[in-house]
């Protein structure tokens, strides 16, 4: 599967949501570049690297929902919190085992995850973002700045 990649049709109109979407895919895309030899080591990594930065991104755009009112809100979480759960799962069952074709078949995963995830999900919630002044600074007050997060979120995202 070719790397996902971020198009302007995946904007939710908040910049600093549309960052973290960059960096989400990123991340999965990571799995995209290893090479034989790396795979569990590119899928330990990942999946390290997705609870990490997920739960960061996660937070941050529930309080955008929140200050918007977005009337989907309760959903919208549900659906953040299955996905955390899952990948702190599949870290679980990975650990150390790991084969070129299912760090094949985890980007393709992840990236359709995630792809449908914006497209649908996050989506809903710009109408509703575009209306409230200022939603930009609250996007980013919203969640501690990207520095406290461990090194291998900042290693995919810089
Ligand atoms: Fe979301
Ligand atoms: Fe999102």
């Amino acid at each position: 599967m070719a790397p996902l990649t971020w198009t302007q049709a995946m904007s939710v109109g908040v910049a600093t949501l549309d960052v973290d979407h960059k960096c989400l895919i990123r991340i999965i895309n990571l799995l995209e570049e290893a090479d034989t030899e790396e795979a569990a080591a590119a899928i330990e990594t990942v999946l390290e690297t997705l609870v990490l930065y997920s739960r960061f991104h996660f937070q941050r755009e529930e309080k955008v929902m929140e200050a918007c009112d977005f009337p989907g809100l309760f959903f919208h979480r549900t659906e953040h919190e299955g996905f955390a759960r899952f990948v702190r799962s599949l870290r679980e069952r990975f650990q150390g085992n790991a084969t070129p074709q299912m760090a094949r078949e985890l980007h393709r995963y992840l990236s359709q995850w995630l792809w449908h995830h914006v497209l649908i999900q996050d989506m809903a919630y710009k109408p509703f973002a575009a209306e409230r002044d200022g939603i930009d600074e609250i996007a980013l007050g919203a969640a501690p700045a990207l520095e406290s997060l461990e090194r291998p979120a900042l290693a995919a995202c810089h």
